[in-house]
């Protein structure tokens, strides 16, 4: 494309990647350079900057004090849900907060290599926590408030912290949610005890405290000292985030020091067009990777201001609230999941409440999280009149995949398309036989090796499970598991998820692991759970289950006690709120259940009857038992395949 800036920048990033990375490594403070850029001695694992040494929290912070920046804002904190608080801390603030934590951290014993396991609400003592650990060389995990004690224990158990840091409470909307009975709870559950608890009271609602291993944020606060930053090995992990996979047991992603930082850093350029000293706000929470990446460490890195927003798109107060943060503190660049503008516009199709704020300073909107519908797009781009760009990335990436490079290049727009691959990224849509389809064609979407700087190079403890998962399937690629195409002007397309992964208002869930809830239950012999399509969340899972031979309990009791199972032992966030119980389920003749049809019958998509069924009858008995859901309106049925 003529006059096309970023075409040669991709291209040299994949054609010299230890150059470019080397380039962009510069922009941080190392205390050792490395020795080599890109190790691939041991292929398919590739490791960045080995020999190097960093720490990151120096980068995000103590650099910016030492370059003069002490007085710049650093973090917002606005906190509609707690009666408007608003809380600024300079970069000389948060380093001193922060090296402060660090000591308490130290002196509970905490040092490098030891996790730490971060359960709290959106307040920014969650991110003082994080940089901390990062400021220690401990590795922190942190676990989103939304998920269940048992969630809380399996992480507990697999990456066995030292410490857990959490709050007394969180608050949803105007509802108070208790931390402590969780947390206590998880711990009872757990096979590894944590030596420490450190709880952050929060005044809406204080806890008691467990003698002996809990102990009070603000008390140990007032007497540690100051800690400094200890150096770690690039290649060292800087945090584990637990993510859905395809069983109850989630996957480590692991996240090193030194190609997080140089990737990061680069992208708050490249992608998001943030200049030091501009306030950038990721409306998410420091549970999910995007939290990490682009409300606590890009930002910082970049030296920027970043904003932690504890409220919600609507109801806090209403569906105004995100003009008014962005018009208050200077946002530059918004990023959310689409879900949240589907929430605003259903409260305010017409955009009214933009038009009460000035919002002079905003410059762009980003998306991603899930497949942003056309609607959604053109609403967004309409009441905000500033380009909106819909990214696509995973928490195993850290940071995105293909997005609009618009500090660089801006592309025009394709509704439906996350535009170009970042650098460092060569995105293909690859056939059965491994090798990418013709443009336009759809295969699995995957990702040539070596993985750019910033990308997990391992799951925590579980090297063969990466491998497997992620690495076997597709010599060569990393298997992204999203299924979609590479259009003839090389625009990437991302339609869905190819496993049993779906996308509730922006989080990731695992519908096996729901499964396997469901199936606990002594009165299901069967049972099969599916992502069906939602106007507000996008996607919501719809439970199958077939009761055992004898069952006497009323079917609506059966539901009602697997909604409650699922919310007790995933949590509120698994948004599990209806099921039916079918007489069978759809199978092939090998005893495959048949989801996909099943998801296509209750959204009335086309579908083809399938030849290996053993049964297609079941079909219909779904399909009737579906409607008075609401779902399965039409019999959009094709001819057999
Ligand atoms: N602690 C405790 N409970 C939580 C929680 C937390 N941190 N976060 C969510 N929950 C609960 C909610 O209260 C809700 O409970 P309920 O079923 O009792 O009402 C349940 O988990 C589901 O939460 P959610 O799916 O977020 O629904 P919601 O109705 O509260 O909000 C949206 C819907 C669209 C407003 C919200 O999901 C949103 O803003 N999403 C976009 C932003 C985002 O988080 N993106 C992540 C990646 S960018
Ligand atoms: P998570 O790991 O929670 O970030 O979820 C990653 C998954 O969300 C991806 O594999 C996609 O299925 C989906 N996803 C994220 N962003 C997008 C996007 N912009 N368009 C389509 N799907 C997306």
């Amino acid at each position: 494309m003529a006059g096309d800036n970023y075409a040669p920048m991709h291209r040299r990033s994949l054609d010299e990647p230890e150059a470019y990375w080397a380039e962009r490594a510069g922009d941080l403070v190392w205390t050792r350079r490395w020795d080599k850029v890109l190790d691939d001695a041991r292929k398919p694992f590739y490791r960045w900057f080995r020999g190097g040494e960093i720490n990151t929290c120096f980068n995000a912070l103590d650099r910016h004090v030492d370059a003069g920046h002490g007085d710049r804002i650093a973090l917002i904190y606005d906190s509609p849900v707690t009666g408007g608080t608003i809380r600024r801390f300079t970069y000389r603030d948060l380093r001193d907060e922060v090296a402060r934590f660090a000591g308490v951290l130290r002196a509970q014993g905490v040092g490098k290599g030891d996790r730490v396991i971060v359960y709290m609400p959106m307040v920014p003592e969650a991110a003082i926590a994080m940089l901390a650990c990062a400021r220690l060389g401990a590795v922190h995990s942190v676990v989103f408030g939304g998920f269940a004690a048992n969630e809380l224990a399996v992480r507990i158990d697999d990456c066995q912290p030292k410490a857990i840091v959490s709050a007394s409470c969180g608050i949803e909307t105007t509802r108070i949610i208790p931390y402590k009975p969780l947390l206590d709870a998880a711990i009872n559950i757990a096979r590894h005890k944590p030596g420490r608890c450190i709880i952050l009271q929060r005044p809406q609602q204080v806890c008691a405290l467990t003698p002996g291993r809990d102990i009070d944020w603000a008390e140990a606060m007032k007497t540690a000292a100051p800690a400094a930053c200890v150096p770690v090995a690039a290649t060292d992990p800087l945090y584990i985030l637990y993510t859905s996979g395809t069983t109850g047991q989630p996957k480590g992603v692991v996240r090193d020091n030194g190609g997080h930082a140089v990737a990061l850093k680069a992208s708050m350029s490249v992608l998001y067009d943030m200049k030091p000293g501009e306030v950038f706000w990721a409306a998410s929470d420091v549970g999910w990777v995007v939290g990490h990446s682009y409300i606590v460490y890009a930002p910082l890195l970049q030296g920027c201001t970043t904003l932690l927003y504890e409220g919600k798109p609507v109801g806090t107060p209403d569906a105004g609230a995100f003009w008014r943060v962005a018009s208050q503190h200077k946002v530059k660049a918004l990023f959310t999941a689409p879900t949240a503008f589907r929430a605003i516009k259903r409260e305010d199709p017409e955009g009214a409440l933009v038009k009460r704020y000035d919002l002079g300073a905003f410059k762009a909107l980003f998306l991603a999280g899930e497949r942003c519908d056309p609607d959604t797009l053109h609403w967004a781009q309409r009441i905000l009149g500033v380009p909106v760009v819909d990214h696509w990335w995973q928490t195993e990436t850290g940071h995105a995949i293909t997005g609009n490079p618009v500090g660089v290049h801006s592309y025009p727009l394709k509704a439906g398309s996350t535009t170009k691959p970042m650098p460092g990224w060569d995105v293909q849509a690859l056939g059965a036989d491994g090798h990418p389809v013709k443009p336009g064609e759809i295969g699995a979407i995957c990702c040539r090796l070596p993985l750019p700087p910033g990308t997990f190079p391992t799951l925590w403890n579980a090297e063969e499970r990466f491998f497997k998962a992620y690495l076997e399937e597709y010599p060569g690629w990393y298997k992204t598991g999203d299924a979609g195409m590479v259009d003839a002007d090389g625009y990437v397309h991302i339609m869905t998820r190819v496993d049993d992964v779906i996308n509730v208002a922006g989080h990731r869930l695992s519908t096996g692991q729901m499964e396997e809830v469901l199936a606990s239950h002594p009165a299901v012999a069967e049972c099969a759970v599916v992502g069906v399509g939602d106007e507000l969340k996008g996607q919501v899972p719809l439970g199958f289950v077939v009761l055992k031979a004898g069952v006497k309990t009323a079917d609506s009791e059966i539901v009602a006690d697997l909604v409650k199972m699922v919310r007790e032992r995933i949590g509120p966030v698994a948004f599990f709120k209806q099921a039916i119980v079918v007489p069978r389920l759809p199978k092939t003749r090998s005893g495959k259940i048949l989801r996909g049809t099943m998801q296509k019958i209750a959204d009335s998509e086309a579908w083809k009857m399938p030849a290996t069924i053993d049964d297609p009858a079941i079909l219909e008995e779904i399909q009737a038992a579906l409607q008075p859901l609401g779902y399965a309106k039409a019999d959009s049925r094709s001819a057999p395949s």
